[in-house]
C-alpha cells in the first residue's frame, strides 16, 4: 500500500506546498483544512495535476474533527505513515516588532495556544495508534526559530528583539512537546522532530520573507522522509540543528 500522509493547515502556504511535494513522491496525501471550501479547492487543484490528494476536514480548535479524521483514516487506510502538524497562527500583532508580553489579551494568548499547541497535542494523541501501525512512522511538528529559549535569552541573536509573546511561547511549547513525544517513542520505529521552515513568503511570513514556500517546506519534507536511523527529538532548519 502507498504511504499515507496527513498535513494540517494545508489549504495554503507552507502546508499546501508540503502536500504537493509529498504527493509528488507518489504518496497518498490528506490535505487538512478547517474550511471546507478552501480545502476542497486546494485539494482539487493538486488532484488535477494527477496527484493523489484528498481534502480532510480538520479544525485545530474542534476536537470532534480529530475524532472524525481518526475514523476516516482507520476505515479507509488502517494506518498513517506521516503526520505533519503544520497548522498555525500569529494573531496577536500586525508587526513582529512589538513586545506583547504586557499587552497580550488573554483570549488571544489562549486562542494561539489552542491552535498552535493544544490542538497539535490532542490530534497527535488521537492519531498515534494509527501511526504505530506504520512500518516507519514520521511526525513533524512545525515550530519556529522564535520558539528557541536560548536565542530569546541571548542579546544580539537574530530573534532577540522579536518578542511576540503568544506566538513565541506557543512554539516553545511545541518544542517541549516534541522532546516529550520523542522520549515516549524512542524505542519504536517512529521518528519525531520539530521543523523551523525559515522566513517564508506566505500570508503569515509576509512579502518581505526571503524563502519561497518550496524552500520553506523543504525541512518538513526532509524530516518526513528521514531514514530509520535519522534525527529523532531534534529541532532543525534544513540540515542545521537549532538550540532549544
Ligand atoms: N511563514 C513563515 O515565515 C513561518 C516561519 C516560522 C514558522 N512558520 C510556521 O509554519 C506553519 C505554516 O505557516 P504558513 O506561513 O504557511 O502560514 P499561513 O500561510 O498563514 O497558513 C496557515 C495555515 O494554518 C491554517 N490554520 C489556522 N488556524 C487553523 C485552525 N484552527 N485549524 C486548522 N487550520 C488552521 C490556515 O487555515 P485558514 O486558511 O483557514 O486560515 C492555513 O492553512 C505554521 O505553524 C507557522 O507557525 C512559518
Amino acid at each position: 500500500m502507498n504511504k499515507i500522509a496527513l498535513v494540517t493547515g494545508a489549504n495554503k502556504g507552507i502546508g499546501y506546498t508540503t502536500v504537493k511535494m509529498l504527493a509528488e513522491q507518489g504518496m497518498t496525501v490528506l490535505l487538512g483544512s478547517r474550511d471546507e471550501q478552501r480545502g476542497q479547492q486546494a485539494a482539487q487543484q493538486l488532484a488535477q495535476q494527477g496527484l493523489d490528494v484528498h481534502y480532510l476536514h480538520l479544525d485545530m480548535e474542534d476536537s470532534s474533527s480529530f475524532t472524525s479524521a481518526y475514523s476516516y483514516i482507520a476505515d479507509t487506510y488502517g494506518k498513517l505513515d506521516i503526520l505533519i502538524n503544520n497548522a498555525g497562527v500569529q494573531i496577536e500583532s500586525d508587526t513582529w516588532q512589538t513586545n506583547t508580553t504586557e499587552s497580550i489579551p488573554m483570549e488571544i494568548l489562549r486562542k494561539t495556544f489552542d491552535i498552535n499547541f493544544f490542538g497539535m497535542v490532542e490530534l497527535t494523541q488521537k492519531l498515534l495508534p494509527l501511526i504505530r501501525k506504520s512500518e516507519a512512522g514520521r511526525i513533524v511538528n512545525l515550530t519556529s526559530i522564535l520558539g528557541s529559549l536560548e536565542f530569546h535569552a541571548t542579546p544580539g541573536s537574530n530573534t532577540y528583539n522579536t518578542k511576540t509573546f503568544a506566538y513565541n511561547t506557543s512554539k516553545t511549547a511545541v518544542n517541549s512537546f516534541t522532546i516529550h513525544l520523542a522520549h515516549l517513542l524512542k524505542d519504536t520505529n517512529i521518528r519525531v522532530n520539530a521543523a523551523h521552515p525559515g522566513w517564508v513568503q506566505t500570508d503569515m511570513g509576509g512579502k518581505g520573507a526571503h524563502l519561497t514556500p518550496e524552500q520553506g517546506a523543504s525541512t518538513s519534507i526532509m524530516l518526513a522522509l528521514i531514514d530509520d536511523d535519522g534525527h529523532h527529538g531534534s529541532y532543525l532548519h534544513n540540515d542545521s540543528i537549532l538550540p532549544w
